[in-house]
């Protein structure tokens, strides 16, 4: 029985007031929830959240991280330094990283592998682009996202990682994939698992993320291959977070 997982993807945004604010809120409002929770925070703060988070149910994540363990690498973080601060969780190859930083499938494999390696559960973002999906071609692109890191990681990584569709014509835009237009696709994701492996396929949470809010996220989060959320704007808002969370 998968358990659902709904994380909060603060993006670049925060302040150590600001996080101080809606950390507690996040904390006091997770008690007997019925579901996993995480929040991925900038680098900056993941002290912050470490503390604030630590002997609570909500679980630590970061946002990227290097593909490389350790080096000369200006810029970078490695998987052993998110492990430091205690996170659990780390999103990979989100749209915006591919689309904005020249992320490639091959580099979001390596980072998947790196993660794993450091004992950090990887959240694999996938998904297409408006344009992808009015010339149909949302399976072929999905599944060339997935393909690329069973390719590198094996299936049974699988094991140990949580999958996140992302329509990128959802993210940040209002805009929602129907529960149907959803679940068709995550049915997707979950059968080219099970190419490989049916057990792994069966037990793998897969996220829906793209403007899930408080009004959308019951309806979402009922579709029999919808396990969770990976939450952008609304997760800024403590309420509406939660609101989510209870819905899952
Ligand atoms: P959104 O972002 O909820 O603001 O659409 C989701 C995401 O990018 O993970």
């Amino acid at each position: 029985m998968r358990r659902k997982l709904v994380a909060g993807n603060w993006k670049m945004h925060g302040t150590l007031a600001e996080n101080t604010a809606l950390l507690a809120s996040v904390v006091a409002g997770a008690q007997g929830l019925n579901c996993d929770l995480a929040v991925c925070v900038p680098f900056p703060y993941l002290a912050q959240a470490q503390l604030a988070l630590s002997g609570t149910p909500v679980h630590l994540g970061a946002q990227n991280l290097s593909e490389h363990a350790k080096g000369a690498y200006t810029g970078e973080v490695s998987a052993s330094m998110l492990k430091d601060f205690a996170c659990a969780f780390v999103i990979i190859g989100h749209s915006e990283r591919r689309s904005l930083y020249g992320e490639t499938d091959a580099m979001v494999a390596a980072k998947f592998v790196a993660a794993q390696a450091a004992g950090l559960t990887p959240i694999l973002c996938v998904g297409e682009s408006l344009q992808e999906r009015e010339s149909g071609v949302t399976e072929a692109v999905v599944a060339r996202q997935l393909d690329a890191v069973i390719a590198v990681a094996g299936i049974a990584a699988f094991a140990r990682a949580v999958v996140a569709y992302e329509p990128v014509w959802a993210i940040g835009t209002g805009l929602t994939a129907t529960p149907a237009q959803a679940q068709a696709v995550h049915a997707f994701i979950r059968a080219r698992l099970a190419q490989h492996d049916a057990i792994v396929a069966a037990g793998v949470v897969i996220q829906y993320g793209g403007s899930m809010k408080p009004s959308n996220a019951a309806e979402l989060l009922s579709q029999p291959d919808i396990d969770g959320g990976l939450i952008g704007g609304a997760a800024l808002v403590a309420d509406d977070f939660l609101a989510i969370c209870r819905a899952a």
